[in-house]
């Protein structure tokens, strides 16, 4: 008989993505490595920053033409949320949808139970007849298979999360996303535009600090449960726009040069002084751009809300036959 042998290690869950960020040249940590309990909480205090628009604008945009969009989407649908941690601006949705249906299911899909049960807490009680069934699966990896899920689906994936993907990541990821629907479902995507240098610069380098906080945030999280030894004053928030590449980048410079220990990977990282680890993209768009996107994943872009400044759109794309 073969007993079971125990790992002499069992690595932490977030251990090997940081492994492999840490061991890459230039280093990188993926963005969704900031959405801890702490993390989230910063995120939440950042949609609340005067010089982080895009939270409000994506909102106003929903506060204004939420009955039109809607409508645009169709009758009788099933409400699917990547991501659900946008509970307020869902909400606005949710509210215009049930004016025009009996019944409304809604699943949000997420990779963390707390941001679940928060969404769900939300809109629990909220409408007599709204059934609030939340996944957990990691969409970006796993996407389940929408088209299993009853009725014509209308599909948000909002607050300009698309943004974080590579652009042919972003080609690859909706075109997963259309391929488990079905022809004449819908999907809603939050895209944040191109604009003035100075605005943009502004809502990632916020006077307050707490962005700074955020993008740290990481380093104390891969203490906290990778048993890092990052010494958080030694490392600088860095993130400017790169015009070139239509991107905000997010970075957290060593001032010093040092060797930091990962206890988890018994590992020593080394880093010159003025070295980046390349922490977070946050791609712009602009209507040339959204619509080679959605035509590369074989989506039809059916129709486009913009704010007043055309600082941010909500696009509603529709799967063909
Ligand atoms: C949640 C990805 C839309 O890119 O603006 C906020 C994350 N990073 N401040 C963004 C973020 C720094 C945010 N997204």
């Amino acid at each position: 008989m073969t007993a079971y042998k125990a790992p002499a290690v069992v690595l932490s869950p977030i251990a090997d993505e940081v492994l492999q960020g840490l061991s890459a040249t230039p280093k990188k940590l993926p963005p969704k490595l900031f959405y801890d309990a702490e993390g989230s909480r910063l995120f939440e205090q950042i949609t609340e920053l005067p010089e982080y628009y895009p939270t409000r604008t994506e909102r106003a945009i929903f506060e204004q033409y939420a009955p039109e969009i809607v409508a645009q989407a169709g009758n009788n649908l099933t409400l699917v949320e990547l991501g659900a941690g946008s509970a307020s601006k869902t909400r606005i949705l949710i509210e215009a949808l049930a004016r025009r249906q009996l019944r409304l299911s809604f699943y949000p899909i997420d990779v963390s139970v707390a941001a679940l049960k928060d969404a769900v807490i939300g809109l629990n009680g909220h409408l007599r007849h709204l059934r609030v069934r939340p996944i957990v699966a990691d969409y970006s990896h796993h996407l389940p298979q929408l088209s299993a899920l009853p009725g014509r689906k209308l599909v948000l994936f909002i607050g300009s999360t698309i943004g974080n993907f590579e652009p042919n990541e972003a080609v690859q990821f909706l075109t997963h996303v259309r391929a488990s629907l079905e022809p004449g479902d819908a999907l809603l995507v939050g895209f944040d535009l191109v604009k003035n240098a100075g605005v943009l610069h502004a809502a990632y380098n916020d006077a307050q600090g707490i962005t700074g906080q955020f993008n740290k945030n990481v380093l104390a999280r891969i203490n906290r449960e990778a048993g890092g030894h990052f010494d958080l004053n030694t490392f600088e928030h860095v993130s400017f726009w790169s015009p070139a590449q239509s991107r905000i980048e997010m970075h957290l410079e060593s001032k010093v040069e040092q060797d930091v220990l990962i206890d988890d990977l018994s590992k020593v990282f080394h880093f010159d002084a003025g070295e980046r680890i390349h922490t977070e993209n946050s791609y712009k768009f602009t209507s040339g751009s959204i619509g080679n996107l959605l035509r590369e994943s074989g989506l039809r872009l059916e129709r486009c809300w913009r704010d007043k400044d055309d600082w941010f759109a909500a696009v509603l794309a529709r799967v063909g036959s």
